[in-house]
C-alpha cells in the first residue's frame, strides 16, 4: 500500500543528535497580546494556533515526542475570564485541529488531572486521545491542569494506597506512577518568553534535561527558533552526573555517585 505523504517537507538543516522528547513551556502569550493592544485571550488563541506550526516543524525534523504545558494547576488562580478563555481554547483547539492532526499521524495524549476540567472538555480530550491512539508519527502530550509537585505527591499517595513499605518507595516506583509513566524523560526543555524557570512543569522528569530559553514570545516562536534550539541541543555534552570521557555504562560506583 502506498504510504501517504505526511507534513510537506520544508528545507531543513541536518541536525544530530536530535532529542527524543522535547518539553515546551509556551510562555509570552499575554505580552504578545499586550504589544498589539489586544486582550490577553487573543494572545492565547495565537499561541494555540502556533502550536500547529511547531508540531509540523518538530515532525519534519523527526522528533518523535513533544509535551506542551498548556494549563498549570496554578493557572486556576488567574482572573476567571482568562481561565475560561484558556479552557475554551482547549476545546476549540480540538474542534479546529483534531482531524488534520490525526491525518498527519499525530498521537494526542493528555497529562494532568482531567477530572477538574469542564465535562465537555474532558470528553473532547478523551475522544481526541482515543481517535489518535494508533498514530505513530509524533506524540503530543498536552499537559492541561498539570502540576509537577502534585504529580509527585499523587504518585507517592498511590504507593501508600497500595500498602508500600519504606523500602518500596524507590525512584522507579515513583516514576512509574507519575502522569508520564512509560514515557522517556524529556531530553530538551524549551521555554519561550524570556523567563528562565521551570514553573512546576515536569519537576521530577526534568532532572537531567537540557534547557533552552528563547526570548521569542510563544505566538512568534517559529521554525528558525526551533532549528536554533535543536542545534544548540545537538552541541551539548550530556553527562548525567559522570565526568568527561565516561558514559553511563562506565559507572564505577553505584550509590552516591552523582557529583
Ligand atoms: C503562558 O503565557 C501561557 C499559558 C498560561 C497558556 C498556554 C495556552 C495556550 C498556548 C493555548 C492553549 C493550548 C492548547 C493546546 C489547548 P502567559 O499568559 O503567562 O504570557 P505572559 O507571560 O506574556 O503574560
Amino acid at each position: 500500500m502506498a504510504v501517504e505523504p505526511q507534513f510537506a517537507a520544508p528545507a531543513l538543516p541536518e541536525i544530530a543528535p536530535l532529542p527524543t522528547h522535547v518539553a515546551i513551556i509556551m510562555d509570552g502569550n499575554g505580552r504578545w497580546a499586550q504589544q498589539r493592544a489586544l486582550p490577553r485571550h487573543r494572545g492565547h488563541r495565537a499561541g494555540a494556533d502556533n502550536l500547529r506550526t511547531v508540531i509540523e516543524r518538530f515532525t519534519a525534523h523527526g522528533v518523535p515526542m513533544l509535551t506542551v504545558f498548556a494549563f498549570s494547576t496554578e493557572n486556576w488562580g488567574r482572573p476567571r475570564t482568562e481561565v475560561e478563555a484558556i479552557l475554551r481554547l482547549g476545546s476549540e483547539f480540538i474542534d479546529r485541529h483534531l482531524s488534520e492532526l490525526d491525518r498527519q499521524g499525530v498521537r494526542l495524549q493528555h497529562i494532568g488531572a482531567v477530572d477538574r476540567l469542564p465535562r465537555s472538555l474532558q470528553s473532547k480530550m478523551r475522544r481526541a486521545v482515543a481517535q489518535t491512539q494508533a498514530n505513530d508519527r509524533i506524540t503530543l502530550n498536552v499537559a492541561f491542569n498539570y502540576g509537577g509537585r502534585a504529580d509527585i505527591v499523587h504518585a507517592v499517595q498511590l504507593l501508600f494506597a497500595e500498602g508500600a513499605r519504606p523500602e518500596d518507595i524507590t525512584e522507579d516506583a515513583i516514576a512509574s506512577r507519575l502522569a508520564t509513566a512509560g514515557l522517556p524523560e524529556p531530553d530538551l526543555l524549551i521555554r519561550t518568553g524570556g523567563e528562565r524557570r521551570l514553573s512546576n512543569f515536569l519537576v521530577w522528569q526534568a532532572a537531567y534535561t537540557e534547557y533552552h530559553f528563547s526570548a521569542a514570545l510563544w505566538p512568534d516562536f517559529g521554525a528558525a527558533d526551533i532549528d536554533a534550539a535543536l542545534l544548540e541541543y545537538s552541541q551539548r555534552r550530556r553527562r548525567f552526573g559522570l565526568v568527561p570521557g565516561q558514559d553511563a555504562d562506565d559507572r564505577q560506583l553505584e550509590a552516591g555517585d552523582n557529583a
